[in-house]
């Protein structure tokens, strides 16, 4: 199986899943990394293990919508089974998102529904929760509103600030990603109207 993961910055959630099919742990193979920052430190990485790197900027197109189709061109070329958002910070189009349903999954750093979009410590620090975490989900044209797979949870204690915070959701993040992407790989895992699905099971 191939897998796609589309990127902008530090990779460390891409780099996990390279270890995993490094290590056979996920019988699959990232066929190409995807970025839209030409310096994003993730394309390092994926150069680093012989990965092909494909970098689309926005000023090259007309449009969001122009340069998703061209994303999307080139993620048919490969045959991706599954596309995966590891840090990929540009909202892609619902067309996008039309074309590759129950294709796409994205980790975000919460607890959805709560705190969907930027700024998920800070927001849940100036809260008061005394819990934060972090969810994969499927890709839907909502940002980071589509059907949630697995969360993993994480205590905030007194006195913390957003960095220790970061770091322990970050641990819970580089195990559970290649935990659901192993299960999609496997064909354990669905999206049917909207839902999630795990061995027949709704989520
Ligand atoms: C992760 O924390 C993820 O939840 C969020 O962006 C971050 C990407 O980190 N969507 P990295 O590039 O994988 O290190």
């Amino acid at each position: 199986k191939k897998i796609v993961v589309l990127i902008s910055g530090q990779g460390t959630n891409l780099q996990a899943i390279m270890d995993a099919c490094a290590r056979g742990v996920l019988n699959a193979r990232v066929a190409a990394v995807i970025s839209n920052k030409a310096d994003a430190f993730g394309l390092q990485r994926a150069r680093q293990a012989g990965i092909p790197t494909q970098v689309f900027v926005r000023s090259d197109y007309a449009g969001n919508a122009a340069m998703d189709l061209a994303i999307g061109d080139y993620i048919d070329a490969i045959g991706a089974d599954l596309i995966v958002l590891a840090g990929y910070m540009k909202i892609l189009s619902a067309q996008f998102t039309r074309r590759f349903q129950g294709q796409i999954i994205n980790i975000h750093p919460s607890l959805l529904p709560k705190y969907p979009g930027l700024n998920t410590y800070r927001q849940a620090l100036e809260a008061g929760e005394r819990e934060h975490g972090t969810s994969v989900h499927f890709v839907n044209e909502e940002v980071d509103g589509g059907a949630v797979i697995l969360q993993a949870k994480v205590p905030i204690f007194a006195g913390e600030g957003i960095a220790d915070i970061e770091q322990r959701v970050k641990e819970q993040e580089l195990r559970i990603y290649p935990l659901v992407i192993k299960w999609f790989i496997e064909g354990r895992l669905q999206l049917k109207q909207g839902e999630a699905y795990l061995d027949g099971q709704k989520l």
